[in-house]
């Protein structure tokens, strides 16, 4: 049984602990919406200096707002646009240490200084990307780009994809 308040050790085993954690958060689940919110309250709930986690989904030619924890943030982001649609269309991970300097940053949060855009794919697809800000200038570092890369490559196995891409 997962206790939601129980805090991870922040230590050099870090992201192998959220990936346990986020194991057990997944067994016999399949569903993306539920995994996807699980994923989002668990590393917003674990990581300090994070202040928006979560997901948006690919629908059409737009990227709409998914599973999140954190203020309330923009809806829609045309597909290619702001560092979400670029990840998402490049199919690249983007760590942004100063979001001023990106040029078409889209500004949901006004606070904002950093970010890391991870892309998730289904089927050969990206499908959607999974979004971290913080508000501390080059808050991802390398390790926080490798380690929540492994927990996305969890997600991808661990759901069965419904949405629509086209
Ligand atoms: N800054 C993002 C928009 C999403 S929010 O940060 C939650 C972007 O430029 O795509």
């Amino acid at each position: 049984m997962i206790h939601a308040s129980s805090k991870i050790d922040p230590g050099p085993d870090f992201y192998h602990s959220l990936e346990r954690v986020l194991r057990a958060l997944f067994e016999g689940e399949r569903d993306p919406i539920a995994n996807t919110a699980n994923m989002a309250a668990l590393v917003f709930q674990e990581m300090e200096r994070v202040s928006w986690a979560g997901f948006y989904f690919r629908r059409g030619s737009d990227l709409v707002l998914g599973p999140f924890q954190g203020p309330p943030a923009c809806i829609r982001i045309p597909w290619g646009e702001g560092v979400c649609g670029q990840a998402a269309r490049s199919g690249q991970i983007l760590r942004v240490d100063n979001v001023h300097d990106f040029p078409g940053h889209i500004a949901c949060d006004p606070k904002t200084r950093s970010e890391l855009v991870i892309p998730f794919w289904q089927a050969g697809s990206v499908v959607g990307v999974f979004d971290l800000d913080s508000h501390v200038p080059s808050r991802f570092l390398e390790s926080d780009q490798t380690g929540l890369a492994s927990c996305v490559r969890l997600l991808e196995g661990a759901i069965d994809w419904y949405g629509s891409t086209a």
